[in-house]
């Protein structure tokens, strides 16, 4: 945080001593004299084509084509048809009077036409290098299409399995999403923009969006600024250091004013604080939202607003191209300030190398060369494999022995677009490798029958009573439960995250056979499993796995791998304990540990912070995975047990592999700042390591806490460390107990 502030303070020097301008501003300057106001607006505008893909209302009608000659399409996106790149690009160049070029938009959230696990998925595997070059894949794909931008990284964490977009982040943990967030842009942007196989990426939402109330979607967030700062900031921040060079505005209010015309948000923390020099995009029609949120009184009233709080490009409402030259010419906004926002848009296009050859992405031929590579479908099934959590497995019934006769049941075997979840737009159905398929290319095909049993919500005739045949003719049986692919994503909040009625009952019966069974939960957010946890022997969670999912499954069920993944979203219990998250604050009367709950409930009232009938803890904790082979931490040594303020700590553990197979664990590292000026959670997650060991190797893991770690946002709102006695604890969740201290001096 405090490099960030140091750069913005430089930022604002230079700007002061009139700091020299670069080739691209001043190419934009140039470009910007030649400019009406209505083109100038029109370059501020992002619309999307007829058979673009909707997340909003229609909106005002327009004919995209007319606008494009007009020169008043500075955007398009969702653009699906891949002809369409050139056809639209060709008729803004030739045909508008300054030809300035389109920047195509999509949502490359994860993989374009090779599609990689969901995002939360992806975040499971701990794995900052694979998800740079997931996103590297998705950039050269996307880049192929004739793409120049994604929406993507979201950066938005969230403690709420209510809410469906908890899929498109990076779990809970503002310290994990930051790194494979600012990993994101990295594999995005590459280091030059203007390579014709880097596109843009865009921070979003900004901010706070993953906080609804209630977890229903677009719903109010309402937050303190110092629980924002410590916990939501940080994830976009790390991106924006990463060099995003765009950002997307929320849908939500925070504090009482809709992100899109926040101009504390988008101006004083995002400009002057983080120093960001990009261009910000509403979301989809957000402008023109505020008007039912209730801060505008019509159309003309929200552009305004927009414009005040520096939001650069309005998406597809129309109010800034339909109102914007009214606003300047009745002086409630200057053309100087159109401008300035104009002009962030223009330098974009000419570091993305657009002027110079408006047509350097997309071809026929580089798409058929780069789009599908083996190379990249071996990368996903890697990610996909490496996502998958394990969180049960009594008397080690996986890896499947081979021999063994498998009942595969359930309403997701063979289901292509559960292996994807939301947003895989340019995913080809016949490229996809679902479960049934990945098991059937692994095992004999003798080895397995395969059973519905029932859909995603509803029996269907015969199923529990065929699944249940099938059971008791096999040694065990594994069943694919959980929910659709798109009930994940935007719009699917929930009130309840149990398993589906119908698929509860098919557990029911076919543990009934009295056969081990195995489930694979299929999801886009953590599910509260605690009522159907007794009904499984073994609980291997897949997510939503991608292209390669299928034989992801297959890799890790035949035990040619080992699972790997760590959980970044608690797993709650119940429906009630939501939102639940690990790094919580320990209350005045914190409940102990050791305190059996229920007893002391039953003895009498215990005035601790409690639930009467349901424990505090998740059912499975952030962090928390299995394997197949076992992991024993000690030796735990704080090297530098006492440092003075801005220095590092450092912190080193002994990791083996005590069991009898190659496995892979993820070593992680949390602290708590003992007495502060504000209350701190109990744990913080400060470091991990992804660790791959052969059996009964050990290996030596040393982990840094940087002053910056220490950070927090103070009793007087300044961002830094204070001195103190820290707590550190080291293992494979965030339940572990191998503990040590330091302490910071003045
Ligand atoms: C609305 C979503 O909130 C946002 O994430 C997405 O990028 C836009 N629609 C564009 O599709």
């Amino acid at each position: 945080m405090r490099r960030i502030f140091v750069i913005a303070a430089a930022a604002l020097i230079f700007a002061g001593c009139g700091s020299p301008k670069t080739e691209a501003e001043k190419f934009a300057d140039k470009l910007l004299e030649k400019m009406t106001l209505r083109e100038k607006l029109g370059q501020m505008s992002q619309f999307r084509p007829r058979s673009g893909v909707v997340t909003g209302p229609e909106g005002f009608s327009y004919n995209l084509e007319d606008m494009i000659k007009a020169g008043e399409v500075g955007s398009i996106l969702s653009l699906r048809e891949m002809e369409y790149f050139e056809i639209y690009q060709r008729m803004a160049v030739d045909s508008s009077r300054l030809g300035i070029p389109i920047l195509f938009a999509h949502d490359i959230i994860h993989g374009c036409k090779v599609i990689f696990p969901i995002n939360l998925g992806s975040s499971c595997t701990w794995d900052v290098e694979a998800t740079r070059q997931s996103a590297r894949v998705a950039a050269v794909e996307a880049s192929a299409m004739g793409l120049a931008w994604t929406f993507s990284p979201m950066c938005d964490i969230s403690a709420d399995p209510r809410w469906g977009r908890v899929s498109e982040g990076s779990g809970e943990d503002p310290y994990l999403a930051a790194k494979l967030s600012a990993a994101m842009v990295e594999g995005y942007q590459g280091d030059d923009l203007s390579d014709s196989t880097t596109i843009l990426a865009c921070v979003k939402h900004f901010a706070a969006y993953g906080a609804p109330e209630a977890g229903r979607e677009y719903n109010t967030v309402d937050m303190s600024e110092r629980m924002f700062r410590d916990r939501y900031l940080p994830v976009y921040q790390a991106a924006l250091e990463a060099g995003a060079a765009t950002v997307m505005s929320s849908f939500n209010d925070y504090d009482g004013i809709p992100a899109s015309g926040n101009r504390w948000l988008l101006k004083t923390v995002l400009r002057d604080e983080l120093g960001f020099d990009g261009f910000v995009v509403s979301d989809y029609d957000a402008v023109h939202e505020m008007v039912n949120h209730g801060v505008a009184a019509d159309g003309a009233d929200a552009a305004r607003l927009a414009l005040e709080a520096y939001l650069d490009m309005e998406m597809t409402s129309g109010d800034y191209i339909n109102h914007g030259e009214q606003l300047v010419r009745d002086g409630i906004i200057s053309e100087k300030h159109i401008d300035e926002l104009c002009r962030n848009i223009l330098v974009a296009k000419y570091e993305l190398g657009l002027f110079e050859d408006p047509f350097r992405y997309g071809g026929a031929e580089r798409f058929a060369r780069e789009t599908y590579k083996p190379e990249s479908i071996a990368l996903a099934r890697q990610i996909a494999r490496e996502s998958m959590v394990l969180l049960k497995n009594e008397d080690s019934v996986l890896p499947l022995k081979e021999g063994r006769k498998v009942a595969m049941i359930g309403p997701f075997l063979s289901d292509a677009r559960a292996m994807n979840g939301t947003w895989d737009g340019f995913s080809e159905a016949k490229r996809i490798v679902t479960i049934e398929q990945g098991m059937k290319a692994r095992f004999p095909e003798d080895a397995m029958t395969f059973t519905r049993g029932c859909d995603a919500y509803n029996h269907i005739e015969g199923g529990v009573e065929a699944a249940v045949r099938a059971a008791r003719a096999a040694d065990v049986a594994v069943l694919t439960l959980g929910l659709p692919g798109n009930h994940s994503g935007e719009t699917t909040s929930m009130t309840s995250v149990e398993l589906p009625q119908a698929q509860k009952e098919l557990l029911a019966a076919v543990k009934a056979t009295g056969k081990p069974v195995v489930v694979l939960l299929v999801t886009g957010r953590p599910m509260a499993l605690e009522s159907v946890d007794g009904l499984m022997d073994a609980l291997l969670v897949v997510w939503h796995p991608g292209t390669a999912g299928g034989d992801a499954v297959a890799d890790l069920l035949s035990g040619d791998f080992s699972p790997s993944g760590h959980l970044t979203m608690s797993f709650p219990r119940c429906d009630g304990q939501i939102p639940i998250r690990y790094n919580h604050k320990s209350t005045g009367r914190p409940l102990n540990k050791e305190l059996d709950y229920t007893q002391s409930h039953k003895a009498k009232k215990n005035y601790l912070s409690s639930y009467l009938f349901t424990p505090n803890t998740p059912l499975y904790p952030f962090g928390y995975g299995l394997s197949y082979t076992e992991f024993a931490f000690d030796g735990l040594e704080v090297l530098d047990p006492e440092v003075g303020t801005g220095e590092d700590v450092r912190v080193k553990v002994r990791v083996s592999n005590v069991g009898n197979i190659k496995g892979t664990t993820v070593a992680q590292l949390y602290i708590r700042d003992m007495v502060a000026s504000t209350t701190r959670p109990v744990r913080e997650l400060k470091g991990f390591e992804r660790v791959s060991l052969e059996p009964g190797a050990s290996a030596e893991v040393v982990f840094t806490i940087t002053a910056d770690d220490m950070a927090f946002c103070r009793e007087d709102m300044t961002f830094a460390q204070e001195p103190g006695e820290f707590g550190v604890w080291v293992g494979e969740s965030c339940e572990a107990d191998l503990e040590g201290h330091f302490i910071v001096r003045e």
